[in-house]
Order: C-alpha cells, then sequence, then structure tokens
C-alpha cells in the first residue's frame, strides 16, 4: 500500500512543455490512492487543458482567483485550497515560478495557494539545460531548499530545444515513487515495533460455550492501522473480532483466551519498542473446562471462576525499554482508579475511557479518552471517531518516545 493511499495531493501546474506528462502525473497520484486536486498558472492551459485534468483528477481545476458563473463572480479559496492539501507538488517548475516562489511573489492563483500552504512542498524543475544551470536558478532552487521545500531533480536527456542536458522534468512514475520514498524517510515510527491487543478473549466453559464480552476491537485496530501509518511494524494479537485490516506493517496474530494472549504477547514482547494494550481480557475464566457439553438440568449450575493472568502488569513487570501503554475502562472514580492501574502495573501511560461519557466505550464508533502518563498529567481529548482517538493515541505516544 502506498504512503499516499487517502491523502490529498495539490498538483501545481506551471507553464513548461513537460506540462503535458501530468496528466499522466495525475493518473499516476490516483493510482497509488491519493486524491487529486489541480491548481495551474493562466499559460500553463497553453499546454494541458483543464479538462483533461479535471476529468482525470474528477475535481474542479483552478487558475485564476475568481471565475465567472453567469452573473455572478465566484472567488477561489487559495486559502482553503493550501489548507486542503496534504501535499503540495509543483510540477513542472519552471524557472519563472521557481524564481517568484522563492521571493514570495503570488500574482496568480498558484503562487498564492504555494504561500498559503502548510504542508510539505514538492516541485520538479523543468526547462532548457543553460537556463537550469544560470545562477539565477541556482539561487532560487537553493533558496527554496532552505524554506523546506523538496526538490525532485531534472534529468537529463534531450530537451525541447533539440539540445540534449540537465532539465527534463522527471518522468510522471519516478515522482511518484520520490515522494513516496521521501514521505516513508520522515515517517515518525519508521523502523519502530508495536505490539498491540485487542478485542475480547473468550474463556471456554465448555467445547461450545464460553465467557465473553462485548469488546469489537475497532479501537485496537484502529490504532494499529495510524501506528503502522506512521511506519511501525505492528503485531496485532487480536481475541476474536470481525474487524478486518490490510496493512503491510500490520502482522495480526488471532488468539482466543486469555492465557493464548499472555503467550502471544510474551512473545513479542522482547523485539518491540512500544506495547499498547487495548484488549478487554476476561479477568476470569472458568477453573475446569468441561470436554463435553454440559448438559441441561433441573438444579442451578454452578461454574468456579478462576483469575486469569494479568498480561499488562505482566509486562510491566519486566519491561526494559519498551514504552509500556494500558487502557482503563471505568465507570466511577475513573482517575483515581486510572492513575491506580498506571502504578500498580508500572505503566508509562494509560489511556482513560469513562463509560459515563456518551459515546465512549466497546459498541460505539466513537470515544472519548484521557491519556495519562508517567509523572500523572492528564491530556482530555473531545468526544472524536475511533479512528481520530487513534491518531491522538499515536501521536501522543510519538511525542512521548521522542521527547
Ligand atoms: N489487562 C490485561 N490482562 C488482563 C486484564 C487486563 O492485559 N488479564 C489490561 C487491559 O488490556 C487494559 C488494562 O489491563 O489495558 C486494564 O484493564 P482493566 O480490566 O480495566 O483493569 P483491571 O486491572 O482488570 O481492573 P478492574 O477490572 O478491576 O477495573
Amino acid at each position: 500500500m502506498s504512503v499516499l493511499q487517502g491523502k490529498k495531493v495539490l498538483l501545481g501546474i506551471t507553464a513548461g512543455i513537460a506540462a503535458y506528462k501530468t496528466a499522466t502525473l495525475v493518473r499516476s497520484f490516483i493510482k497509488s490512492g491519493a486524491e487529486v486536486k489541480v491548481v495551474m498558472t493562466p499559460t500553463a492551459k497553453d499546454f494541458v487543458t483543464p479538462l483533461t485534468l479535471s476529468t482525470l483528477s474528477k475535481n474542479p481545476v483552478n487558475s485564476t482567483f475568481y471565475e465567472k458563473e453567469e452573473e455572478n463572480e465566484l472567488w477561489n479559496n487559495h486559502v482553503e485550497l493550501g489548507l486542503w492539501a496534504d501535499y503540495m507538488v509543483i510540477a513542472p517548475a519552471t524557472a519563472n515560478t521557481l524564481s517568484k516562489m522563492t521571493n514570495g511573489v503570488c500574482n496568480n492563483l498558484l503562487l498564492a495557494t504555494y504561500l498559503s500552504a502548510k504542508c510539505p512542498v514538492y516541485f520538479a524543475p523543468a526547462m532548457d539545460l543553460d537556463m537550469y544551470i544560470h545562477p539565477s536558478t541556482k539561487k532560487s532552487l537553493d533558496a527554496l531548499q532552505s524554506y523546506g521545500n523538496v526538490m525532485i531533480p531534472a534529468t537529463s536527456g534531450e530537451l525541447a530545444s533539440g539540445l540534449v542536458g540537465e532539465g527534463r522534468m522527471a518522468e510522471p512514475e519516478d515522482i511518484v515513487a520520490f515522494i513516496e520514498k521521501d514521505i516513508t524517510s520522515k515517517l515518525p515510527l519508521r523502523g519502530k515495533k508495536i505490539l498491540l491487543t485487542a478485542g475480547p478473549t473468550y474463556e471456554a466453559i465448555d467445547p461450545v460455550r464460553f465467557i465473553g464480552n462485548h469488546s469489537s476491537g475497532k479501537m485496537g485496530f484502529a490504532i494499529a492501522n495510524a501506528a503502522a501509518n506512521l511506519g511501525a511494524e505492528v503485531f496485532l494479537i487480536s481475541g476474536p473480532s470481525n474487524q478486518q485490516i490490510k496493512h503491510p506493517l500490520v502482522h495480526r496474530i488471532d488468539v482466543v483466551s486469555a492465557d493464548d494472549m499472555y503467550d502471544a504477547a510474551h512473545t513479542y514482547f522482547n523485539t518491540v519498542d512500544v506495547a499498547i494494550l487495548s484488549a478487554a481480557v476476561a479477568d476470569y475464566k472458568p477453573k475446569n473446562v468441561a470436554h463435553q457439553k454440559i448438559k441441561k438440568k433441573d438444579s442451578s449450575l454452578q461454574i468456579e471462576l478462576a483469575p486469569t493472568k494479568d498480561i499488562l502488569a505482566s509486562l510491566g513487570a519486566i519491561k526494559e525499554k519498551q514504552f509500556l501503554v494500558g487502557f482503563a475502562l471505568e465507570t466511577n472514580n475513573e482517575l483515581e482508579n486510572a492513575k491506580g492501574k498506571l502504578k500498580r502495573k508500572n505503566l508509562d501511560a494509560i489511556v482513560l475511557n469513562s463509560l459515563q461519557d456518551k459515546g465512549a466505550g466497546f459498541a460505539t464508533d466513537t470515544n472519548k479518552i484521557t491519556i495519562i502518563d508517567k509523572d500523572l498529567t492528564e491530556k482530555s481529548f473531545e468526544l472524536k471517531t475511533k479512528v481520530e482517538v487513534a491518531k491522538d493515541i499515536i501521536n501522543e505516544i510519538v511525542k512521548k518516545i521522542n521527547a
């Protein structure tokens, strides 16, 4: 899966002959799973038509600050466009545009959008060889990189002038590959390994019955995805759950009971940097599991329960360099109970969900959390979807392990 999957790419096209290749570039971004919007300089339209680009990107193409629609004039909001983008890519980037970008000139929509963009900006220069090596161009390229923009270097070959040399825009597939590689190399959890437990556990009573709980696994799976999206290799130990996950960096290990989960967690713990235990592990299991199906009788049935092993506490007892995160689902005295668990289980942080908060807990798509760290500092978050909550949890962990 590409790191561009689900990302918003704003492609800025300027007036160079290589603009004809941007139709393929839009397709390549879309193939990698990105959503694409195009902003072009007015003269870039002489090289490639907005109709081609809007058809391929399935989004309107903007090139002017406002548009006449019947009697109304519609303002194209460059700030909104700049903020919409996860990545801005200016390709081809002409000597003229590069020089204007360097100096903060914004006399067209593309330049104003560039100045407004807060996201990473890539630019792929394209021009004739003498223009490319001119000191003023060199100055622009150096200045733009010093501002934090990333250059996708021009390549050598035959140029539109007939001359042969450096100045050709990188090929569309190479531009996408360059950006994917650059993003991957900067992911904050790249090279880190994370152990995650998720879902419920089922404790067998007999061959057909068990004691379980309503945990869906949604929260844990969302955390696995959020961590993998930031480059971590994730070992997701899941109890019985219908959740699906397809990410090349996530290894799913299916287990059933608390004992299975304990064994799997201990198998991976030594090799990981972070362990997040979000599973709703059964606290008790039947002391004896019947080998045959228990038959119905008229008298009442008693099942003696024995405590399961506390996986989180057992990892807290042996942890060395690992950053260990637990979860606490509480109904009363929430903060006090969560802080107690944090200390008792030797954790680096605990994620508290209170069942008193509407929309928090097991069966919902939303959650409301407070993260408490080792120093008992609390950080509360709004009610959000579990996907957003997962990102918050992972971002907090990234901050703490890099602190
Ligand atoms: N946990 C675990 N193994 C268990 C029980 C719980 O790893 N056998 C982990 C959970 O995954 C969670 C944390 O411990 O990260 C808190 O679980 P919780 O059930 O809230 O805490 P308990 O210590 O079991 O306390 P109580 O049920 O009394 O609130």
